[in-house]
């Protein structure tokens, strides 16, 4: 019998000696050139993993599997409830389809470096195209389908984007959405010009393509001939991904290539404990960031089968969906967001829906995204009876930060902790000053520096900004902006986020950028937005307006406009529905918004008058707005 090591032992080897850990892991990854340093420290606090390597991330996802046999096994399941479609591409399909669009790419001047945007639904041809950008090094970057044409045109013009990749349309429950008028859009109001659209036609709404400017998809890739792998460094920017900051300025998320082959692939058996050949499902979106590390990367290069769902948890048509994708694709492993079980919960309460299919493949499921509620976990633990894993992680680090190690050794599951510290991670929890917080006591999480690979070594053409908002505050540490605790057993507690992001549906939002649009409202002076508890979502935005003087307009005009502004500017995403007016803010002496004071009162929670505020009178005038909506109700 031999002696497997255990988790505190690979983690406290890996906290070691990480370049000796990684460097292992590294070796399960195809490389054109060795690298000449694990870890390049030269330009600290800013480092690089495996520089000097090159490899390419296609070839690693797609291209050896073929060639290792596993060509006839399934990559990609697409299933579409809401457009009643199914597919099956095997490897060997993957393959032969990402080297002919790749050629696209190359026929229309795409290069390595080039910058690449993808504005696609959730169907095989998303992946497709990012894949392909990865084979010639050109760097995509997805944008989520739910960003109206202004967030588009703000990723373009970060970016520089030389070309879109797009779909005609997206497909809402009752709603077909035209991609083609908000790509239009987006290209008007961008400064910088792409030059050119690759456009997939879908039946359901086909798209009229603009003559020298838009390509059709399927009569480009009929036409292709098949391209190679390029080698790129390891260093080298595989995606820029677009998350919410403080500011309506989105972070552009850098992922390198050869980090995330290395990290990806061990967490596919490390983390969530699935072979090769096995069905992995990450039930979310392309264009988030656990649709690049767990619906496309880490699965494509572990060797698994991964699952493309078009539709909801629950309405695609019922609450049974998700039983039924197990059951029909022999899913081993589910991940999804807490907020999606939430939703099936609410409808389907008793679990019926699950008693009418096999599930018996499940080993696991793991939520992340936000912090999963006690009655969620305990709910889908009695129901689905495997283990329920919440992890933690950020669009930043591409990979949990902590997370119970089911394939190396399962440890207890604690409700409302994501876990130990995944291995790689060194946590502490300090106070503003910098100093450690005592055990259980809440503070800013933090991790050590480096971080390990496959996280983001910096920001899209901002390394200042990288350094300003993720490095400076904690000098030798990254501030991951959630606050919380870690108790006596190295379990952590990631209980707020220390800034103005809120989690909407598992969906990351700046309360910031949505305080920057309704200030575009005519007849606002001065707003602010908050989010407030919500039985589903998590949380919903709420905004409060303070109209210009001498406006004498109806209050639930203006709420419609603001509503209807933020779908047009955000996007529907934004979930925005709130809007309540009042006659003032209530501010510190200093003129700094207490907001996390409303969010308290709002939730009908114990708040305690803020010493600094300049008129505690303002309180209770808030508290009837936020009433008036429904809320403050203690
Ligand atoms: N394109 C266009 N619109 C989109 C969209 C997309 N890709 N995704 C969502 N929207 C729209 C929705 O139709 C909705 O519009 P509406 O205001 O007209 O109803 C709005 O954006 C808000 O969407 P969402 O917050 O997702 O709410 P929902 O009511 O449609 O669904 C859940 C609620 C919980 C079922 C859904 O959020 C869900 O499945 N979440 C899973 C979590 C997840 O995927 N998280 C990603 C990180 S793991
Ligand atoms: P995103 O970058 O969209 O993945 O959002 C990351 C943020 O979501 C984190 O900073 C947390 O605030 C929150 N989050 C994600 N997963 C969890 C979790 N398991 N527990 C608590 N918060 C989480």
């Amino acid at each position: 019998m031999t002696n497997k090591p255990g988790f505190n032992e690979i983690y406290q080897a890996s906290i070691d000696q990480p370049e000796t850990f990684w460097a292992e892991q590294a070796e399960n990854v195809y490389w054109y050139k060795k690298w000449d340093r694990v870890l390049d420290d030269s330009d600290a606090p800013h480092y690089r993993w495996f520089a000097g390597g090159q490899t390419n991330v296609c070839y690693n996802a797609v291209d050896r599997h073929v060639e290792a046999g596993r060509g006839d096994q399934a990559a990609i399941i697409y299933d579409s409830p809401i457009t009643g479609t199914k597919d099956r591409l095997s490897y060997r399909v993957l393959r032969d389809r990402v080297a002919k669009f790749a050629s696209v790419l190359l026929d229309r001047g795409i290069q390595k470096g080039d910058r690449v945007i993808i504005y696609m639904p959730m169907i095989p041809e998303a992946v497709i195209a990012m894949l392909a950008c990865a084979r010639i090094g050109a760097i995509h970057s997805v944008v989520f389908g739910g960003f109206a044409a202004r967030e588009l045109a703000v990723r373009i013009d970060d970016a520089r984007a030389k070309l879109i990749v797009a779909a005609s349309c997206g497909i809402e429950p009752g709603r077909v959405i035209e991609y083609m008028p908000l790509l239009n859009r987006a290209i008007e109001l961008a400064e910088y010009k792409p030059e050119g659209c690759v456009v997939y036609q879908r039946e359901q709404a086909v798209a009229e393509l603009m003559e020298g400017r838009d390509t059709e998809w399927q009569a480009a890739e009929a036409q292709a001939q098949a391209c190679d792998c390029v080698p790129v460094e390891a260093t080298d920017p595989l995606y820029i991904l677009y998350t919410s900051g403080t500011t309506g300025q989105p972070k552009g998320v850098v992922r390198d290539t050869g980090g995330s082959i290395v990290s990806l692939q061990w967490t596919m058996k490390n983390i969530y404990n699935v072979e090769p050949g096995e069905v992995y499902w990450a039930a979310s979106d392309v264009g988030w960031v656990v649709g690049h590390s767990y619906i496309v990367y880490g699965p494509l290069f572990a060797g698994n089968t991964t699952i493309i769902f078009e539709g909801k948890p629950v309405g695609t048509p019922d609450p049974g969906t998700f039983w039924r994708i197990i059951n029909d694709y022999k899913v081993s492993v589910l991940f999804t967001a807490p907020t999606a079980f939430r939703a099936i919960k609410k409808e389907d309460p008793g679990g019926e829906y699950i008693k009418k299919y096999d599930i018996s493949s499940l080993k696991a499921l793991f939520l992340a995204g936000e912090r999963t509620d006690p009655a969620t976990l305990e709910w889908a633990e009695q129901k689905l009876g495997v283990p329920v894993i919440d992890h933690w992680w950020q669009t930043e680090t591409g990979w949990s930060i902590c997370a119970n190690c089911i394939g190396i050794e399962q440890l207890p599951v604690v409700s409302g902790s994501p876990t130990r510290p995944a291995p790689g991670w060194e946590l502490a929890v300090l106070d503003e000053g910098g100093a450690p917080m005592a055990v259980g006591e809440i503070g800013a999480l933090v991790a050590k520096l480096p971080l390990p690979p496959g996280t983001f070594p910096t920001l899209w053409q901002a390394k200042d900004r990288y350094f300003s908002a993720y490095l400076e505050q904690f000098p030798g540490y990254y501030e991951t902006g959630d606050a919380g605790y870690i108790d006596e057993n190295g379990y952590v507690f990631v209980m707020a986020r220390t800034d103005d992001v809120i989690n909407v549906a598992g969906h990351r939002l700046s309360t910031g950028a949505m305080e920057e649009v309704l200030a575009f409202h005519p007849d606002v002076a001065e707003c602010a937005v908050f989010g407030v508890h919500d039985a589903l979502k998590g949380q919903l935005p709420l905004g409060l307006v303070i109209l210009n003087s001498g406006c004498d307009r109806s209050h639930e005009d203006i709420a419609k406009e603001c509503i209807a502004l933020m779908r047009e500017k955000i996007g529907p995403v934004a979930a925005f529905k709130l809007v309540g007016v009042a006659t003032r803010l209530p501010k510190t002496r200093s003129g700094k918004v207490l907001r996390a004071t409303m969010r308290n009162i709002a939730d009908g929670e114990p708040y305690t008058v803020p010493a600094t505020i300049d008129d505690p009178a303002i309180l209770n005038e808030i508290e009837q707005s936020l009433k008036a909506l429904g809320y403050a109700n203690t």
